[in-house]
């Protein structure tokens, strides 16, 4: 059976840029969430989105008046029951997710696909509130959404092998390259550039070079679009904390630990550039200064 309407729940940042590239690909898709005003606020941002894409010429305003036309917002869970792909973008917590899965699951049905954008956690685990982990996959989308190309399309040991490529094929009728990855914990993106961001914050801890100097030398050394100090402020400092917890709970490996500072500019409620400092001072957010220590 071909996907043809989606469901996308939580309108955040990850949620509402992954509802925006499903109805830009021609997707009904209905986006949830807990309350009015968050349903407004996403949809706000996609529509900012959009209207950026059709100054560019990227788009044309007809094609924008279609793609919002595709796209609905709502605080009904029941709004979702006739999808055939329902894909989770909430917050990064287990309880919340199985909660979420287990009501979908008495919803749906059993022909529904479900998909988590969880980064890391376990897919196997987050299925097992439902009863259909033979159509359940992860499907990881990288921020922002609508830019980065990539999508991370994860099997669990009990993934239908029919299903699994219909999702890949999903991925791709997005814009998207799909990826095809096991669900081993930060899959392939996360087990790769986690260390990597952790590294950094060690080499500024260990005094091997300043915030501008470690971020300059991936910049314009290795042709990175960002320095990691600047993408960790991106991303979010709570977030790869967190992240890097499970990582570490895991594999039981340092390169996974969060490094002290990270965990102290957390606790300080530093939590990079939505906070408006981190590892830069985003009060003049056309032109952030590296923080002192
Ligand atoms: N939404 C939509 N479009 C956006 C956007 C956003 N939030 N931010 C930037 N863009 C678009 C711009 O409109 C522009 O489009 P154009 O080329 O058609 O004009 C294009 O992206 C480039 O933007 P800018 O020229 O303003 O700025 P940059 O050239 O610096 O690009 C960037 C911005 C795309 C964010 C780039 O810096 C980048 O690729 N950074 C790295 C991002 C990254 O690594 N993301 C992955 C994080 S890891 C993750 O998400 C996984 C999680 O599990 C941790």
């Amino acid at each position: 059976m071909a996907i043809q309407k989606v469901g996308v729940v939580g309108c955040g940042l990850m949620g509402s840029g992954i509802a925006q590239v499903c109805a830009a690909a021609g997707f009904e898709t209905v986006v949830r969430e807990v309350a009015p005003e968050l349903v407004d606020k996403g949809l706000k941002g996609i529509e900012k989105n959009l209207a950026r894409l059709v100054e560019k010429g990227t788009i044309t305003e007809a094609a924008k008046g279609e793609i919002r036309g595709r796209l609905k917002g709502t605080t009904v869970i029941e709004d979702l029951k006739d999808c055939d792909l329902v894909i989770e973008a909430i917050i990064e917590q287990l309880p919340a997710k199985k909660e979420l899965f287990g009501a979908l699951d008495r919803l749906c049905p059993a022909s529904t696909i479900f998909a988590s954008n969880t980064s890391s956690l376990t897919i196997t685990e987050i299925a097992t509130s439902t009863k259909r982990p033979d159509r359940f996959v992860g499907l990881h989308f990288f921020n922002p959404v609508p830019v980065m190309r990539l999508v991370e399309v994860v099997r669990t040991i009990a993934t239908d092998a029919t299903v699994y490529d219909e999702v890949v094929a999903f991925g791709a009728k997005l814009g998207k390259t799909p990826v095809r990855a096991s669900d081993s914990t930060g899959f392939i993106v996360n087990r790769l550039l986690v260390p990597y961001l952790l590294d950094a914050i060690r080499a500024l801890e260990e005094g091997v070079g300043s915030i501008e100097d470690i971020d300059n030398s991936m910049k314009l050394g290795c042709g990175y679009p960002m320095g990691p100090l600047t993408l960790l402020d991106f991303v979010g400092l709570d977030t790869t904390y967190y992240i890097s917890q499970i990582m570490y709970d895991e594999f039981k490996e340092r390169r996974f630990a969060a490094p002290p500072l990270l965990k102290r500019m957390v606790l300080a409620g530093w939590n990079g550039r939505k906070s408006g400092r981190g590892f830069y001072d985003y009060s003049d957010a056309a032109n952030p200064k590296a923080m002192k220590f």
